[in-house]
């Protein structure tokens, strides 16, 4: 018999978790701001897939597919995969949180590296297991750390594939490697939210590997390059058992109606998409190179966002670069949380944004009177 107390109490772990705190938006004063703190896309969605989108209001009195077969066979004919093994999510936080809840008890351990998105921390806490958090090599998964970490209590192991806020990737070699070392029950998530962007001949974003593997799932998102990230659209590929388990679980309308045809539609239109990937390229190279000509470190980047590093110097550290970025409107993600205390992270903005504060660093790293930001 369960002891009665004076209000209602969370399961035990539920209070321990720190919630998750989004990128800010604000820049209280500023007239123009930009917003470069939550790898948004600068170039919109697709207008067909806006299209899709003003015409779902037509039909806002209907239940939407719970089997979301539009969006699911559109992202099956684009990736060569049977439809059968892909579940969507809204957003693939949602399937992240599902993984967790289906393969997760207390007393199971879920591995996680030091700089690895702060959801998976939530979720594996949230089912009331226990996170074990293993180091990284110069801000890159490192896979003989996570072989090392595996216990018999061990049941998933989260990697985010290219990492965030890192912006640095494993090759397939090495996650091959990690996949052999792991026992067949453990669940090895790999999360590619980033793939689009990764111009790399030795990454490969999971599909492959789920492809052969019963234990091994690779999710994704519409919320970065298809830009989608309002509509919270997610997908994962997964073996037959594991799609499964999670149908049974989830909500029973858990897309949308105008995510599910917008997001079918962005898909289609790999056009757009490809476009927005050589946008970022572009960027990523510029800013890289304009920001190392200037001083600064910056971890190099497969993805639409840079990790800039500040000098451990009095006026020129990433708190006051965060201060006085915000005051000019940019506005950048402090990356504490992620374990990096002297480093800001850089989506990739419109060019005027990318200009600005490549300028506004210029400024900022060489002023004389650092107490004095605006
Ligand atoms: C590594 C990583 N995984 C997952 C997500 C969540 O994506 P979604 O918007 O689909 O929930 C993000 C978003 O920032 C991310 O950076």
């Amino acid at each position: 018999m369960s002891v009665e107390t004076s209000k209602p109490v969370p399961r035990a772990g539920i209070l321990d978790i720190a919630a998750y705190v989004p990128g800010k938006e604000h820049a209280p004063g500023v007239a123009r701001v930009y917003k470069l703190s939550s790898n948004e896309t600068p170039l919109g969605a697709s207008p067909k897939a806006i299209a899709a989108y003003r015409a779902a209001a037509d039909n806002l009195e209907r239940y939407p597919d719970g089997q979301a077969v539009e969006l699911r066979e559109a992202i099956a004919s684009v990736h060569g995969l049977n439809p059968a093994n892909i579940l969507c999510g809204n957003g693939s936080d949602e399937l992240l949180g599902l993984l967790c809840h289906v393969y997760l008890a207390p007393g199971d351990e879920a591995i996680i590296t030091e700089h690895g998105f702060l959801v998976y921390k939530i979720q594996i806490m949230g089912a009331g297991a226990t996170v074990v958090t293993v180091k990284e090599k110069e801000a890159t998964v490192d896979v003989d750390a996570i072989i090392a970490a595996v216990t018999e209590k061990t049941k998933m192991v989260f990697i985010a594939n290219p990492g965030n806020p890192t912006g640095t990737y494993v090759p397939v070699s090495e996650i091959r490697r990690l996949h052999a070392a792991l026992p067949k029950n453990v669940v090895l998530v790999l999360d590619a939210a980033y793939a689009e962007y990764v111009r790399r001949n030795d990454y490969e974003s999971g599909i492959e590997i789920v492809s052969s593997n019963p234990n091994v799932v690779m999710t994704r998102t519409f919320s970065k390059v298809y830009g989608l990230a309002a509509l919270r659209v997610g997908w994962m590929y997964a073996p037959a058992d594991i799609v499964d388990a999670l149908n049974r679980v989830r909500g029973p309308f858990n897309m949308n109606m105008a995510a599910i045809s917008a997001g079918a539609a962005a898909i289609r239109d790999q056009s757009f998409m490809q476009e927005a990937v050589a946008f970022n390229q572009m960027w990523i190279d510029k800013l890289t190179g304009a920001f190392e000509a200037i001083g600064l470190k910056v971890t190099p980047s497969v993805t639409n966002f840079v990790l800039i590093h500040f000098p451990d110097v009095d006026g020129k550290r990433a708190d006051e670069a965060d201060e006085f970025l915000t005051s000019r409107g940019y506005i950048l993600r402090a990356v504490k949380g992620y374990g990096f205390k002297n480093s800001l992270r850089m989506s990739v903005g419109p060019e005027e944004a990318n200009r600005g504060v490549i300028e506004a660093l210029g400024e900022f790293m060489t002023r004389q009177n650092p107490g004095q930001n605006k």
